[in-house]
């Protein structure tokens, strides 16, 4: 395959040789303003795609342009999401259980290829396509509610640490038919496991085993209208062990970037004027502000690695089979040749422009877009709306992002209003991980694999 545009001579001849000695680390902390400045300084030197390491001494490629990463997520039969068959694994460089958590491979949908993809998303697509999204608005708006109520007193709040983190997981908590006191455990556990202390990290991680073959255990013996029930009743025939594993995708999937947008929009309406006044004024919907932050403070900077399924060209890159590509989503959506839509004249925005790559796309694009994009709006919204006189509590400059190749987002987002009520009813009682058991604790979660899809999600 050639990817090459009319647009000119670009790349540099190195490249063309395969991949080169000099790759970019993607690992290392992450400077404050993002990784911007790398997509911008790869891009003049490589071109469409460019050279990187994962780890040192994994080598893997990044692609930079909107139309290559493009290309990439809608051609399965070119690129597998079977990490198994990256070059590095066969040859034996890199040990997937090992090393490297994002590249590991697992039992879900998200590692699958054609027919076996297909049986394993269906009963998740068909899962969520069954959520009533009217009926859901109020569940989130009242979560939403609640939380802050546990801190709308205060006059100060985190919004990451105490809303936007939680928010997510509550919500899906809900799906999975299980009381918000569950919710507050995986919510807690999740946020331990990313945490810093790496004792705690291994005690939530051996809490989050449990909680998934405990879940799924208890939904059998009791089945509910609940997602879980739905895709263990699902025609596609998963086993319990599947659907243990679908479930943490769910979770895994759906909690980190929902946190980011809405912290990321947060962060824009408290730091930029414009967007702010052109919110307020209902210039600017919250769906288009969310379109706008999701195409330049993109909760998902990077995707996962596709596998080339044979040798090719991007560019004035020769890929061979068994490379793996990254999906630049932020370097693509930074693309100079990529314009979407006309400014809107109120806002100076190109609002309404959807074509951002922030849901993926191809076969594996997100199943639950509409739902990420509901639970966004309504917790930025109540937000809005329940903290008079919101400011950052800090100077924009300080405050800090998470270190992730992955993730683009913040780590707390510090700040100030006017103190306020609690709705009724009262504020919700959150639960902390050493109070509440593991759903069921009777059956032992299946070999190794769980273990292994938590440091993946770890790897975040
Ligand atoms: C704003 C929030 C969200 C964003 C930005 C987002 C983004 C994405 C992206 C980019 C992918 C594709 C991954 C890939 O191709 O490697 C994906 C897949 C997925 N997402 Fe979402 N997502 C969001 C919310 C959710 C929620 C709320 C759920 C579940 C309730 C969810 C469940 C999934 C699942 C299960 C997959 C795997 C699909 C497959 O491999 O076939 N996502 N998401």
């Amino acid at each position: 395959m050639t990817t090459t545009r009319p647009d000119g001579e670009r790349g540099i001849s190195a490249l063309a040789q395969g991949h080169s000695a000099e790759a970019t680390p993607l690992y290392g902390t992450t400077p404050p303003g993002g990784r911007d400045d790398l997509w911008r300084r790869l891009r003049e030197r490589h071109g469409p795609i460019a050279p990187v390491e994962l780890e040192p001494g994994a080598k893997a490629w990044i692609l930079l342009d909107y139309h290559e990463n493009l290309t990439v997520l809608q051609q399965p039969h070119l690129f597998s999401r079977d990490t198994r068959r990256w070059r590095e694994v066969i040859e034996g460089r890199v040990d997937l259980a090992r090393t490297l958590p994002m590249m590991s491979w697992l039992p879900s949908a998200l590692f699958a290829d054609g027919e076996e993809h297909h049986r394993l998303r269906a009963p998740i697509m068909d899962g969520v396509g069954g959520i009533d999204m009217s009926s859901m608005a109020g569940t989130v708006r009242g979560i939403a509610d609640e939380l802050v109520d546990s801190f709308v007193i205060r006059g100060e709040a985190d919004l990451i640490e105490e809303f936007a983190a939680i928010l997510p997981v509550l919500v899906i908590n809900r799906l999975f038919g299980l009381a918000d006191g569950y919710g507050h455990m995986l919510g807690d556990l999740t946020t331990t496991v990313f945490g810093e202390d790496a004792a705690r990290a291994e005690e939530a991680v051996e809490r989050m085993q449990q909680y998934f073959a405990g879940l799924v255990a208890r939904k059998t013996e009791h089945p509910g209208p609940d997602l879980v029930t739905r895709m263990l009743e699902h025609r596609s025939g998963l086993s319990p062990s599947e659907v243990a594993y679908t479930a943490a995708l769910i979770i895994s999937a759906g909690h980190m970037p929902t946190t980011h947008l809405i912290g990321n929009t947060m962060r824009t309406l408290l730091t930029d004027e414009r967007i702010h006044e052109a919110h307020t004024d209902a210039r600017l919907s919250t769906h288009d502000l969310l379109d706008h932050v999701m195409w330049t403070d993109t909760p998902f900077q990077v995707l996962a690695g596709r596998i080339a399924l044979q040798d090719m060209r991007i560019g004035s890159a020769r890929i061979r089979s068994g490379d793996a590509l990254f999906i630049g989503i932020d370097a693509a959506h930074r693309d100079p040749n990529v314009r979407v839509g006309h400014p809107d004249p109120d806002t100076g925005l190109a609002s309404g422009r959807r074509a951002h790559l922030v849901f993926g796309a191809g076969p594996h694009s997100c199943p639950a877009r509409s739902l990420g994009r509901l639970v966004a709006s309504t917790g930025v919204n109540v937000l809005q709306e329940r903290l008079g006189g919101l400011r950052l509590a800090v100077p924009p400059e300080e405050l800090c992002v998470v270190n992730s190749p992955f993730l683009r987002g913040l780590r707390r987002l510090p700040v100030s209003f006017t103190p306020g009520r609690p709705s009724e009813p009262p504020a919700v009682q959150t639960r902390r991980m050493e109070q509440v058991a593991a759903p069921v604790e009777e059956e032992e979660p299946p070999e190794d694999l769980l273990g292994r899809l938590l440091r993946w999600w770890r790897g975040l």
